[in-house]
């Protein structure tokens, strides 16, 4: 008995002492795998946590005088913001003006607008930050277009991230600009205050991933790590970001965004890809695309079932599936990691850059470029398949 408590209390000093690790954070670079965590409080933290970046989105870019001068509702839906039906009283839609810029306040004060967090004080935004939300949550437009139940992991394609920075009263140089307003609804360009690169991609899901071995476009590594990167270097989060392949080191103290990666992953691997609406595909036609799609047309060699990524951590030169090589070179592997399919009818355009506009155009891009020569019906099946996943 006397052992076990000493044995519990030297644990409990070891962890102390981890605990004490003087910049705050256990992971010798941001690459390393986290820890299980728990995706009820991940939840917490993907819809509303902002790691402290107020102090950039208020103090930097003063999107509070923004949003309480010019931004009313109709605007704030205009540029792809959401709003959480769950959050409003009953009714109260109709008793606003969706002109006023002060209804744009008190629905942030509810904690109404998806990805924005403020804090208001007698009708007055005093900060505001955003929360991973913001672009990787949509709702349901169950009361009207823009307004509905939350929909997690869904990509917001309409949010105009580049418009909305773009109205900063601290962006404004004329070069700036031009980049901002050049990305367009649905698309960001996460590296390009790192590069100088202009070359945005979509925004893509953040659901569908558990089974998939690496994230991003590039295949940078596991979810934690580019959630690690977008929180500290993208939303300028309070927090900590430590990656040599990139030349990237950023510490804060203390750090708000290390602790709470575990957590954060659990919750997105616990979101899994949308099955497709009753009716939306032809299930003769997908059936029989499920053959092209692992015979003549070769697309499981890559697209492997279950989650139709690859299975190892491979990716592909971008001159194997006639991509444009741009992002490849940007990241650190030179390649594109094979896209898990499942929803991939929710989400319209393709390809990183969002150069196919449907699924018939991706059958159409791989049918020329890797000279399938399917026929007209084949082709046909296979987009009903790719449906049906
Ligand atoms: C301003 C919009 C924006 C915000 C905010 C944002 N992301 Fe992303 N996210 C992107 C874009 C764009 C990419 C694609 C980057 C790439 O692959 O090169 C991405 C990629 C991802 C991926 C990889 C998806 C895949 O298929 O591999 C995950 C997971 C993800 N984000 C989660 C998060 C989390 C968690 C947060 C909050 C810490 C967050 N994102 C904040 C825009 C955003
Ligand atoms: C050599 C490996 C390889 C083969 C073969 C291949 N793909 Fe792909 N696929 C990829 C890669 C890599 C990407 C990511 C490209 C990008 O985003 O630029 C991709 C992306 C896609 C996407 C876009 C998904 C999204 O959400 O943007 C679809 C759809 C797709 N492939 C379907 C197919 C079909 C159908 C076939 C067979 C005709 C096929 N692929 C054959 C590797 C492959």
């Amino acid at each position: 008995m006397m052992r076990h408590t000493l044995v519990v209390v030297m644990l409990a000093l070891a962890a102390l002492l981890v605990g004490c690790d003087d910049d705050d954070t256990d992971l010798a670079t941001s690459r390393d795998p986290v820890p299980p965590g728990n995706p009820v409080t991940g939840r917490e933290i993907f819809r509303f946590d902002t790691f402290g970046n107020e102090r950039f989105w208020t103090d930097t870019l003063r999107m509070h005088e923004v949003i309480q001068s010019s931004v009313d509702p109709l605007t704030a839906l205009a540029v792809g913001l959401k709003v959480d039906a769950d959050a409003l009283p009953p009714g109260i839609l109709t008793q606003v003006d969706l002109t006023d810029p002060a209804t744009t306040v008190a629905l942030l004060e509810l904690g109404a607008v998806v990805g924005l967090k403020a804090q208001v004080e007698n009708g007055t935004i005093r900060r505001v930050g955003v929360t991973c939300a913001l672009c990787h949550s949509d709702v349901d437009d169950s009361v009207q277009e823009g307004i509905g139940r939350r929909l997690d992991g869904y990509p917001n394609r309409d949010l105009d991230p580049g418009r909305i920075l773009s109205l900063s009263p601290a962006l404004q140089d004329p070069a700036v600009q031009a980049v901002l307003t050049s990305w367009g609804p649905g698309r960001y360009d996460a590296y390009w205050n790192h590069d100088g690169i202009n070359d945005p991609t979509v925004i893509p899901p953040a659901y569908g991933l558990d089974g998939v071995p690496v994230e991003t476009f590039t295949g940078e590594g596991p979810v934690s790590y580019w959630n690690a990167y977008v929180a500290v270097t993208q939303m300028h989060s309070q927090g900590s970001f430590f990656d040599p392949e990139l030349g990237i080191d950023i510490r804060a103290t203390p750090d708000l965004v290390t602790p709470k990666l575990p957590d954060l992953q659990a919750y997105q691997l616990t979101l899994p890809a949308p099955a497709p609406p009753a009716g939306s595909f032809d299930a003769d036609a997908a059936a029989r695309g499920a053959e092209v799609f692992s015979g003549q047309a070769t697309c499981a060699e890559c697209h492997a079932p279950p989650t139709f990524t690859d299975a190892g951590e491979r990716v592909h030169a971008p001159s194997e599936t006639g991509m444009d090589p741009v992002l490849a070179g940007r990241g650190t592997t030179d390649g594109y990691r094979t896209t898990p399919l499942r929803g991939a009818w929710q989400h319209p355009p393709y390809f990183h850059d969002g150069s196919a506009a449907t699924l018939a155009e991706v059958v159409e891009h791989y049918d020329d470029f890797l000279g399938l020569g399917l026929s007209a019906e084949q082709k046909a099946d296979l987009v009903e398949f790719l449906k049906s996943l």
